[in-house]
């Protein structure tokens, strides 16, 4: 942990749209954190209380943050994420870490190369929730997990599309913009997958990228899932609506977006319902199944993340999600798209090699 009576990290955000407004205000929020300047060359206008940039290099050279989160458009964050670990600064960058698994693995290399400290910002995982989660799988409180099953559906307002040009740009999509979170919990909470099959339709807002995914997936550990993802269909299920995480989206209780099933048991998220047999009974579908609540704190992902990349920033945590990893997930939603493409299962053992393009068989 950085000590508590170190000066707050001196940081910048670069990107002040959607993302990186939520960004400004959880580092305002926190004592940890002191907001420097802000980079963004179209929200000039806007005052943050700190200097205002219109690019990277300027704002790097006249402030010499710590640290900065990249909240640019996906397509610049490589090159943005690049120029910052060349200057020495820590980097929280959004997801996805690239548009390719092609082009992340340039940013991986300058990791290493400049030993660089770099948080990808899926935040999920800083969850108080998810770690409960995990660590039920884990230990084997619902059994040996046999399947995962899981939603994110939610309407966007077409303001979404029509006013933000890369939004309906490849590059976007609900897979690379929304997906990308759930697949990204999937490989922390069951495990490596090992193949894909998915269907991708665009036919709800008829747009360049898709609007809908559904997928199903092979886990190392031989567990199977599957999971829908919209954005163009209202529903309750999805993390964003279980969650208090974003004040732009109305919080429902009790949601279970993700479910986990195994042989003794079953458990959803966020919600964190665990159905297991009672001390005694057959465990088979003649014994009742008894529901409890697993006990999380209430913290948002947000916050945490934060204050964990403020240790990571420090040197002294080693990041939750870094970008070789971020990359997995990135190679995870490649795949997903290439199966969909060609309508065939992919396997994503050649996703793990640095050398190879994806297989489909
Ligand atoms: N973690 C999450 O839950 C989450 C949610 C939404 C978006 N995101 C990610 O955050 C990023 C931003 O998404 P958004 O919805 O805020 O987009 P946005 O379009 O609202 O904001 C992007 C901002 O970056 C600015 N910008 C563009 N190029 C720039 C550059 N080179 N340097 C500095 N600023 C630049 C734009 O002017 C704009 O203000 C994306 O990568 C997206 O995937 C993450």
């Amino acid at each position: 942990m950085r000590p508590p009576d170190s000066p707050p990290l001196r940081m910048a955000v670069i990107g002040a749209g959607f993302m990186g407004r939520q960004h400004i205000d959880i580092i305002d929020a926190s004592p940890r954190a002191t907001l420097v300047a802000v980079v963004d060359p179209f929200a000039a206008a806007s005052d943050f209380g700190c200097p205002m940039f219109p690019d990277t290099a300027s704002m790097l050279s006249a402030v010499r943050p710590d640290a900065v989160v990249v909240a640019t458009p996906n397509a610049s964050h490589v090159d943005v994420a690049e120029e910052c670990i060349a200057a020495g600064v820590a980097v929280l960058l959004e997801k996805p870490v690239a548009t390719s698994y092609a082009s992340s693995l340039g940013l991986v290399e300058a990791v290493a190369q400049h030993g660089a400290r770099l948080l990808v910002g899926h935040h999920r995982r800083h969850h108080p929730a998810v770690a409960v989660a995990r660590a039920a799988i884990a230990d084997g409180a619902i059994g040996e997990l046999v399947a995962v099953n899981g939603m994110w559906s939610a309407r966007k307002d077409d303001a979404y599309f029509t006013d933000i040009p890369w939004h309906r740009e490849p590059g976007a999509g609900v897979g690379l913009i929304n997906l990308i979170h759930d697949v990204d919990l999937l490989r922390h909470l069951c495990g490596e997958p090992t193949e894909v099959q998915a269907m991708a339709s665009s036919h709800a807002r008829d747009l360049a990228v898709e609007d809908t995914i559904s997928v199903g997936l092979r886990f190392a550990g031989g567990a199977v899932g599957s999971f829908l993802a919209s954005d163009a269909g209202a529903s309750p299920w999805g993390w964003d609506q279980g969650t208090e995480d974003a004040d732009a989206f109305p919080y429902i209780p009790d949601v279970g977006a993700y479910r986990f099933v195994g042989t003794g048991g079953a458990l959803s998220l966020p919600n964190l319902a665990m159905f297991t047999y009672d001390r005694g009974v057959s465990p088979n579908w003649h014994s009742p199944l008894s529901r409890t609540y697993l006990a999380a704190g209430r913290r948002g992902s947000f916050p945490a993340q934060l204050d964990h990349f403020i240790d990571v920033a420090a040197g002294n945590a080693e990041p939750l999600v870094s970008a070789e990893d971020a990359a997995l997930t990135l190679a995870l939603i490649e795949a997903i798209a290439l199966s969909a493409q060609t309508r065939e299962t992919v396997a994503l053992e050649h996703f793990r090699t640095r050398s190879a393009a994806p297989s489909h068989s």
